[in-house]
């Protein structure tokens, strides 16, 4: 656990030495006087290494703010542009028009979205708008203009990379054939873009890169960090009919509560399936998520018992309640719960439900007939989720899925609101116990919140560079000097 731990943001420092125990003091005296002795002044080095071992304890003694990290106020996002960093080559210049296709649902979009940008900046191409899809399992038809503002994504990216909504009449009549269409391997680096894909868009001029999802690394320099974050945070803005709507789901549980926790549950049949995790439900759930499965041709055959206790399964709303009580929720905590079909139906939010009373979801805040424009489309309907989701104090994820991990990223980067990831793989063990009455609910509760103690979106959980940088944009997150 430790070595998860990077740095403890400073103010707490100084005073945790101060009250630390005598033996600390004593220790520190000790070790100064050694090096004096040895006639050299302990490094910088050893002294954070030895910050670093004392600190976890200092704040494991105190309690954790549910609600908010202490430590949030020290951090904000910054994605500014570097003044060195290349500004866009203009369209009438550039090297010609990248045409991307994206896939999935609305957060792999947004993924593949952000990525575009980046490559066309590589590439010193035009980036048209790119291509919503429409035949992923979410099955929508919107385009990007329906889900997000095209106008403002343009001028947003003027500076970095030229976009236009479609590729001019003058270069589709030049055109002799179809655009040339590639799909780069996950995760390529920018050399490979340089290598394979410039060469052809200079010959051919159009070039459309398809399934556009997670194809470019992780590990980018910090500018291009910077852009893709440019990308993803401000970029990427929701239309303003989707935007007022989910506004309003915001104001009318603010309305009832100051603050709220907001609860991916992300417990849906298709999820279920694909984790291959039993629920208890007997042959009837093996005969339902067995017959969803199959729509994946190369899944593998997975122990159920070796998915749980690898921590792959979801929680079930249940236990996701019982987590959030837990640490400490009280029951008149209020719940927005965003989710699509939960497995089970009412029978299985009831537990949920009885934990927490006040429970809500977009139907029930909403007003009668105002989603109903929405509910043709999933991506739209997923977005009011998204906005009620961003805005809560708390964001409880279910999964390691895109909306989970955008969100999580973005929360970090908008200030270091508190985000909660099930520790699934030590809470198994704990639901367990419980349920066989092997641990009474205080034990239940130290323990879970120890389960937690490095899964509660605290702002030194991941050493920087690890992780999905979606998850983790440690580069568009800065650290405000602290005056004393
Ligand atoms: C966080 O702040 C609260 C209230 O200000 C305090 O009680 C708690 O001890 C602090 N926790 C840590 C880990 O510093
Ligand atoms: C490119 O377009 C800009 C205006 O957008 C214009 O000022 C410039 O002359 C054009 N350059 C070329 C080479 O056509
Ligand atoms: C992009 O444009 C810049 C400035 O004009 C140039 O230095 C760079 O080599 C170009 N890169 C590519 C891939 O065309
Ligand atoms: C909430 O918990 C309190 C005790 O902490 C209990 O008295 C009260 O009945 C509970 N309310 C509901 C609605 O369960």
């Amino acid at each position: 656990m430790e070595k998860k731990r990077f740095r403890r943001p400073w103010p707490c420092m100084k005073k945790a030495l101060f009250s630390r125990s005598f033996g600390v003091g004593l220790m520190l005296f000790i070790l100064g006087l050694t090096s004096l002795l040895m006639g050299n002044i302990a490094s910088d080095l050893h002294w954070s290494q030895f910050r670093r071992r004392i600190q976890p304890k200092v704040s494991h003694n105190k309690r954790l703010d549910i609600w908010k990290s202490n430590y949030s106020d020290l951090y904000y996002g910054c994605s500014v542009r570097g003044a060195s960093f290349r500004y866009a080559v203009p369209e009438n210049r550039s090297n010609g028009y990248l045409l991307i296709a994206t896939s999935g649902g609305l957060n792999q979009q947004r993924i593949g979205i952000s990525d575009a940008v980046v490559v066309a900046w590589i590439l010193n191409a035009t980036l048209v708008i790119p291509e919503m899809d429409h035949y992923s399992f979410w099955k929508d038809d919107s385009d990007f203009a329906n889900i997000f503002d095209v106008d403002w994504f343009i001028s947003y990216l003027s500076n970095d990379v030229p976009v236009v909504k479609r590729i001019p009449d003058r270069v589709m009549r030049s055109m002799e054939r179809l655009p040339w269409t590639m799909r780069p391997p996950r995760k390529s680096m920018p050399e490979y873009y340089l290598e394979q894909v410039l060469p052809i868009l200079r010959r051919r001029h159009v070039l459309q890169l398809t399934k556009f999802d997670y194809r470019l690394t992780n590990r980018l320099d910090e500018e291009l960090q910077k852009l893709r974050c440019r990308a993803n945070f401000h970029a990427l803005r929701f239309t303003s009919s989707i935007e007022n709507i989910g506004q309003k789901l915001v104001q009318k549980i603010r309305g009832m509560s100051s603050r709220y926790v907001a609860v991916h549950l992300r417990f849906e049949p298709d999820m279920l399936a694909f984790s291959g995790c039993y629920y208890g439900g007997g042959d009837k759930e093996r005969a339902e998520l067995g017959e969803i499965r199959k729509r994946w041709a190369t899944l593998p055959d997975l122990s159920e018992e070796g998915e749980r206790s690898r921590g792959k399964c979801p929680l079930t709303p249940h236990e996701i309640g019982m987590m959030l009580k837990a640490l400490g929720f009280g029951n008149d905590t209020y719940l927005y719960v965003a989710s699509g079909e939960i497995y089970g139906g009412e029978k299985t939010l009831q537990p949920l439900k009885n934990l927490f009373p006040n429970y809500y979801t977009k139907e029930m805040l909403a007003d009668p007939g105002e989603l109903e424009p929405f509910l043709p489309f999933s991506s739209r309907l997923a977005a009011l989720d998204f906005i009620v989701s961003d805005e809560s104090d708390v964001f409880v994820t279910n999964n390691n899925g895109n909306m989970a991990k955008i969100l999580a990223g973005r929360r970090r980067y908008m200030g270091h609101k508190r985000t909660i990831r099930p520790n699934a793989k030590k809470l198994s063990i704990l639901f367990r116990a419980r349920n066989q009455m092997k641990l009474d609910w205080e034990a239940f509760s130290t323990k879970v919140k120890s389960a937690q103690s490095n899964f509660m979106g605290e702002p030194d959980e991941m050493r920087p560079g690890r992780g999905d940088f979606h998850e983790f944009p440690y580069s568009c997150i800065c650290k405000k000097e602290i005056s004393h």
